[in-house]
């Protein structure tokens, strides 16, 4: 079974500004583009960086890591570009009635 977190009302959101939220032993950056949302590790693979604290791109589903520069699809994970060379974890998030959820880590 699944379990949601109520995170926020979707209208609370800005496209492109990242809302929080700290679970245990890391936090999610969760990010409005138009009517969706979604959610990646704020972490950078390569050193730790706070990833949500550089560039993000709406547009391409980027963001642009604030330390040395490596980019990630935000949407997916993906990573684009050195120096990093792996994947960002994502969260999976839904809207249900104008609410924002996503879709905690397991920390068991
Ligand atoms: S910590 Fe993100 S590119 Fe180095």
């Amino acid at each position: 079974m699944t379990n949601w977190l109520k995170i926020d009302k979707l209208e609370n959101f800005n496209e492109g500004e990242p809302v929080f939220h700290d679970f245990r032993y890391e936090t999610a950056a969760i990010v409005r583009v138009g009517d969706d949302v979604f959610a990646f590790e704020d972490r950078c693979t390569h050193d730790d960086g706070p990833l949500a604290d550089g560039i993000i791109d709406v547009l391409n589903c980027e963001v642009h890591c604030p330390r040395h520069g490596a980019r990630f699809n935000f949407c997916t994970g993906e990573v684009l570009s050195m120096p990093a060379v792996t994947d960002v974890p994502t969260y999976a998030t839904k809207i249900e009635a104008g609410e924002v959820y996503i879709q905690p880590p397991d920390e068991s």
